[in-house]
């Protein structure tokens, strides 16, 4: 898909979020509600969802779309784990030459994974979204998560969100 496209559905995603989300501070109800828009928008899309950090070094998932995703995932491992790790984006346009990716979908072929950050700046969590054809992500679709990212930090100071020191 083509950049201009692509900046479109983000457009297009944004709106949407912004139109549903004034006002929450439910940090679940915030994540579930983006992960429905973006995998509804993006056609390449084959799971998209959060992991949140619960406790030290630790990811558990939380509201996906898509196949069963991992239960738990440790900051060592894995693509959400180094975008935990390192507090950066991942883009992933081959799964199968990333040390360590962990496969909880075998059909997936790349992958691209944004830190997420409460209002206080503290990372709460990561977004995931796996495609099944490699190559899917690149800049454009990391500045448009980035953009949604940034929306969704006001909605997630509520209670519950997460583990956070
Ligand atoms: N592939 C991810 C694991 C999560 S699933 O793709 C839903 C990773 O390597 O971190």
């Amino acid at each position: 898909m083509n950049g201009d496209s692509k900046k479109a559905i983000y457009h297009q995603a944004l709106r949407e979020l912004d139109a549903v989300l004034e006002g929450v501070d439910d940090p679940i109800t915030a994540m579930a509600t983006c992960a429905c828009v973006l995998h509804q928008l993006l056609p390449y899309a084959s799971w998209t969802g959060f992991y949140r950090v619960v406790a030290p070094r630790l990811l558990r998932v939380g509201p996906y779309q898509g196949p069963l995703g991992c239960l738990e995932i440790s900051f060592d491992r894995g693509v959400c784990g180094a975008a935990a790790r390192q507090r950066a984006p991942q883009v992933v346009p081959d799964v199968h030459a990333f040390p360590g990716h962990i496969a909880c979908d075998e059909a997936a072929r790349s992958e691209i994974v944004i830190p997420i950050y409460d209002p206080r700046g503290e990372l709460v969590a990561v977004l995931d979204i796996d495609s099944h054809q490699p190559g899917s992500f690149d800049d454009h679709d990391r500045v448009g998560l980035e953009r949604i990212a940034e929306r969704l930090r006001s909605c997630l100071g509520g209670a519950g969100a997460a583990f956070t020191t």
